[in-house]
């Protein structure tokens, strides 16, 4: 039979967490130490489970639905749990507290993923006794339709752990990736972040508007960004390969690059400008409905990749 989960902290995250591994077979137990955090994530676990079962990517909505539990405290959620997931907000300060209390009550097999955006797990588990068994493993929302998982774990994590959180994501659906070291924000959110300050920077700029910069992805990039990254799209999109295309190319982009240095902060300004924009093409009022159009093409979109990667047998 798998083993139980611990969801720590049932935010957006944790209760997207839940669906992921109760979806597997597990049973969850979700903590919150916010009252009604817990019932409200299982209101959202309900509506996401329907919305799944309505693309077809999950088989049985019910089953997985009775897996998850809300547990009476920490101690009841962690009592025979192989692995927690802890998704409380992103402040060192408020991990370490949590890791503190999970240190006094913890099993000794226990294995913690935290789902932190970009604080490495070395900065709030340093001299915990569990310290050894914690290791970061931070997902894209909401990882019950993208896969990504990246496994950061500190310089002290065992081994051990680093495989029973690999084996376990893998076995749930997910496809986790491995830093060999800590950095902060990991992979995904320095890739982001990049990206990020070159838009801000065209928009600052004056030389597009935030529609047509999300437009050069959404209708250009990001088409190949669903099923290949950087490196293989540089490598198919010329002739002799990557090094082919660094060769007609690379000298050009170093230009667009230098040209950017340094980074300075987003300014108030261009932020402003921004989300004006942004607000004009959709209400705040609107907000909701949009993430939940988002998730639903998101939905379909996870589909869409599973057939197509069985019809080409990946
Ligand atoms: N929102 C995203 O898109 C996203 C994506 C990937 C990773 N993350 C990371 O996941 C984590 C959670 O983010 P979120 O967006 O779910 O936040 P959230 O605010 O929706 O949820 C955080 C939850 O943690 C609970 N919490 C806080 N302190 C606690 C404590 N001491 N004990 C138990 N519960 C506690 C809060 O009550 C809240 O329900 C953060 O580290 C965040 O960076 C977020």
């Amino acid at each position: 039979m798998p083993d139980k989960i611990a969801i720590v902290g049932a935010g957006l995250v944790g209760s997207a967490w839940a669906i992921v591994f109760a979806r597997a077979g597990h049973r969850v137990a979700l903590y919150d130490d916010t009252e009604g955090q817990c019932e409200a994530a299982l209101a959202r676990i309900e509506t996401n489970l329907a919305a799944l079962e309505g693309h077809g990517l999950i088989d049985d909505p019910a089953a997985a639905r009775a897996r998850i539990f809300i547990a009476a405290g920490l101690a009841d959620a962690l009592d025979g749990a192989a692995y927690a997931q802890e998704s409380v907000f992103e402040r060192a300060d408020v991990k370490r507290a949590v890791y503190e209390q999970i240190d006094g009550i913890a099993g000794p097999a226990l294995v913690i993923g935290s789902s932190s955006s970009g604080i490495p797990a070395s900065t709030f588990t340093e001299g915990l006794g569990i310290g050894p068994r914690c290791l970061i493993a931070h997902p894209i929302n909401p990882p019950y339709v993208i896969p990504l998982v990246e496994i950061v774990p500190a310089p002290w994590t065992e081994e051990e752990a680093v495989t029973r959180c690999w084996t376990l994501m893998e076995a749930a659906g997910m496809e986790p990736v491995r830093l060999t070291r800590e950095i902060d924000g990991f992979i995904a959110n320095r890739l982001q972040a990049a990206l990020l300050w070159e838009a801000f920077r065209l928009l600052e700029g004056g030389y597009a508007t935030a529609k047509d910069i999300d437009t050069t992805i959404s209708a250009g990039l990001g088409r190949r960004w669903s099923f290949i990254g950087p490196f293989e799209t540089i490598d198919l999109n010329a002739p002799g390969g990557l090094a082919d295309f660094c060769a007609r190319l690379g000298e050009g982009f170093y230009e667009f690059v230098k040209q950017g240095e340094p980074a300075q902060p987003w300014s108030d300004d261009v932020v402003a400008k921004a989300h004006e924009e942004r607000r004009g093409r959709l209400p705040m009022a609107e907000h909701g409905d949009r993430q939940a159009w988002r998730d639903r093409r998101l939905m379909g979109l996870a589909a869409h990749l599973r057939d197509a990667g069985r019809e080409a047998g990946d």
